[in-house]
């Protein structure tokens, strides 16, 4: 089976993301959300980010108009994904929402279809096992902005088919992406089980050691040499994404 249209569901920070990458990369993308008007503000956001790089003269008029038609904004989730052969979830970091949303798809969507989720922290096999089908489900962890973050996390469940994680690693490559593969399936994979204690380390430094937080970030910055402080990072990535991806790994 080769992929050749893709469907994300949910067109937030990441789902728009994901789908601009995609199309740029030749591929035919269905966008879902819940309501149009989250697809209204995906769009805009996608042609704002292709002007951008006309005006950079990375991509031509012509390949941007390309690119923004080959991206179709759909609410009906069947329809959604209909002819597609990946479906990538990109809808909140909230369990029991992904574990209705994969009810929800399972019903409608045919045997052959991989279902790969941007999950940030959830483990695989969880996901997977609220689905008819653990063997063809898999993680796909896109970075913040996804148009600029090359690396991507592709995380197997315990199911997981080999066929399905080759398949995963190539689509990764073929969006100009890198693939990290994570053997074990943890809550956080590799990266955010750094980062996530990294932030509450950066706090309990604030807090209990009276430090401010430029001063932890300069740190950071200027003698651990990361490109960004933690607290910056922290607000670029978002205190609500962090809070959900926080007491999700906690559970667990
Ligand atoms: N924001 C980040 O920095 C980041 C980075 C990497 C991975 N992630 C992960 O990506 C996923 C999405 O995060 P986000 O930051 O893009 O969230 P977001 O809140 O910006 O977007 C989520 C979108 O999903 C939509 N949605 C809700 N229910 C839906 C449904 N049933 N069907 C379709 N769409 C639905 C919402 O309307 C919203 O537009 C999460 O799992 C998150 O952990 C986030």
């Amino acid at each position: 089976m080769e992929i050749k249209n893709i469907t994300v569901l949910g067109s937030g920070i990441m789902g728009h993301g994901i789908a601009q990458v995609s199309a740029m990369s030749g591929y035919n993308v269905v966008l879902r959300d819940i309501e149009q008007k989250f697809l209204d503000k995906a769009m805009e956001k996608i042609k704002w980010s292709l002007d951008k790089l006309v005006s950079k003269e990375k991509i031509s008029q012509s390949q941007a108009e390309q690119i923004y038609s080959r991206i179709k904004p759909v609410i009906d989730l069947k329809e959604a994904v209909k002819d597609c052969q990946l479906v990538i979830e990109a809808v909140p970091e909230i369990m029991d929402l992904k574990r209705k949303v994969y009810d929800e798809l399972d019903k409608v969507a045919s045997n052959d279809i991989i279902f790969a989720s941007n999950t940030s922290t959830l483990p695989i096999t969880e996901i997977a096992n609220t689905t008819s089908r653990p063997n063809r489900v898999i993680g796909i962890h896109f970075f913040n902005p996804p148009q600029l973050m090359k690396l991507v996390e592709v995380i197997p469940g315990m199911q997981t088919s080999s066929e399905i994680v080759e398949k995963t690693v190539e689509f990764v490559r073929s969006v100009k992406k890198e693939p990290v593969l994570c053997k074990k399936d943890v809550p956080g994979f590799i990266v955010n089980r750094l980062f996530i204690p990294l932030v509450h380390e950066a706090c309990y430094v604030m807090d209990r050691q009276k430090n401010q937080l430029t001063a932890i970030d300069s740190a950071v910055k200027f003698k651990l040499g990361f490109p960004m402080g933690i607290f910056e990072l922290a607000d670029f990535t978002g205190m609500d994404v962090i809070h959900k991806a926080t007491v999700e790994m906690h559970q667990r």
